[in-house]
């Protein structure tokens, strides 16, 4: 009956949906760059607002075209009172994550672009959102606490920033470059689950705030950017490094996934791994507190040995995020904060050059030749 060779694939796997310039990545090599800069050399030596000038104008920013990225993307981080009360308005036990969806929508009310899709609308809009996103997620967690609003600092940077509006103190000089370092390595990745879903909703001409939505609202999931929550939950509930491998096995047992491991694309180590295990390292024991890092450690190395499968961005970001202090229920809506420059980069490409995505489904219903009958003789 299928009018066409079916080419279906389950989960879309292999399939390549769009051509972009974006990021890159070789699975079976564990190669990640973004517009041709590796993710090592990035982590090393950028910092999230390069990373994410990078993203939107394809080249390494000049120290003028970084004064300037700078500039703009603090510009926008300060709330406009109506999103304030918006987000005081919000019940205080709401998932942040779900703020965030709902805070971005609203925010597109009051953009004065929202109908314009034009290349330069969408760059002011990408700075404009990345600077929003970060202050929403800070200021909904201090705001369910009945702490105060903390107004913006335009002196620090991007990441710093973030983690004194939250806090209401400035973070010491390794929090704050850690910090950096877990937003460069989070900022994009091709076109995972919830970029797809942004890239969609463009593709239909919508606009960039109705399409970081679709990517808020898909990368809340936990087989994609809630597995850091998981993650963390799960290194709670074990509690102690002798309890870790009977744990795992456990759930293995019963045929469980486990949060923070496997990926679709990458068959070796994650690259981004590979600097969060090292963050979480250092963080731990600056802290003098190696636990949550052990029992990390353990899991990784049962799984490795038992299901051959490696940590995942979100394994090792879990127990970062906890020994620097942040809530659990902060870490999805923290990749947002990250992940908002490369969903708007793909927006900005999407637009530029688009066709609407519309695949097909491989039909398994009943026959389409099926009698109608009137309602009495069913
Ligand atoms: C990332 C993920 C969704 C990729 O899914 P996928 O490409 O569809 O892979 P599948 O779920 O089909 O898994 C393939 C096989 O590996 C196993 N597997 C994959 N990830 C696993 C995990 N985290 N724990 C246990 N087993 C896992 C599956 O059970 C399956 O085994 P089977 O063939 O014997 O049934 C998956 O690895 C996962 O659920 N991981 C945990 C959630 C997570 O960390 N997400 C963040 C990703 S960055």
């Amino acid at each position: 009956m299928a009018e066409a060779k079916s080419a279906f694939k389950e989960g879309l796997e292999d399939i390549v949906a769009t051509s972009s310039s974006i990021c890159y990545i070789d699975g079976e090599k564990g190669i990640l760059s973004y517009r041709g800069y590796n993710i090592h050399d990035l982590a090393r030596h950028s910092t999230f607002e390069e990373t994410a000038h990078l993203l939107w104008f394809g080249a390494l920013p000049t120290r003028p075209e970084l004064e300037d990225t700078r500039r703009q993307m603090a510009m926008y981080r300060g709330l406009p009172r109506e999103v304030q009360d918006f987000l005081w308005g919000m019940p205080k036990e709401a998932v942040p994550m779900d703020v965030l969806r709902t805070a971005v929508s609203h925010l597109s009310l009051f953009d004065p672009d929202l109908k314009s899709s034009t290349r330069e609308a969408n760059v002011r809009k990408a700075f404009q959102l990345t600077g929003q996103v970060a202050a929403i997620v800070a200021a909904f967690h201090r705001l369910r606490q009945g702490m105060s609003y903390v107004e913006p600092r335009p002196d620090l940077s991007h990441a710093a920033n973030f983690l004194y509006m939250l806090n209401g103190e400035m973070p010491s000089v390794m929090a704050q470059r850690a910090f950096d370092v877990a937003l460069i390595l989070h900022a994009d990745h091709e076109l995972n689950a919830s970029t797809f879903a942004a890239r969609v909703t463009a593709a239909t001409l919508s606009d960039m705030h109705a399409a970081v939505v679709s990517g808020i609202g898909c990368l809340k999931g936990p087989l994609h950017g809630g597995a850091n929550e998981a993650v963390m939950k799960m290194l709670l509930e074990i509690g102690t490094p002798d309890r870790a491998e009977a744990h795992l096995r456990n759930l293995l047992a019963n045929k469980l996934k486990v949060s923070g491991f496997g990926h679709r694309v990458y068959t070796t180590e994650d690259p981004r791994a590979t600097h969060l295990r090292r963050m979480s390292e250092d963080l731990s024991r600056q802290k003098g507190d190696l636990r949550w890092f052990d029992i990390s450690r353990i899991l990784e190395t049962v799984m490795k040995k038992e299901k051959r499968l490696n940590a995942n961005v979100d394994f090792y970001s879990a127990s970062t995020y906890y020994m620097l202090g942040i809530p659990i229920d902060l870490y999805t809506p923290i990749f947002a904060v990250s992940r908002i420059s490369g969903w708007t980069a793909h927006i900005i490409e999407q637009h530029a050059n688009n066709r609407l995505i519309r695949p097909r489904a491989e039909y398994t219903g009943a026959l389409p030749d099926q009698p109608y009958l009137p309602i009495e003789q069913r």
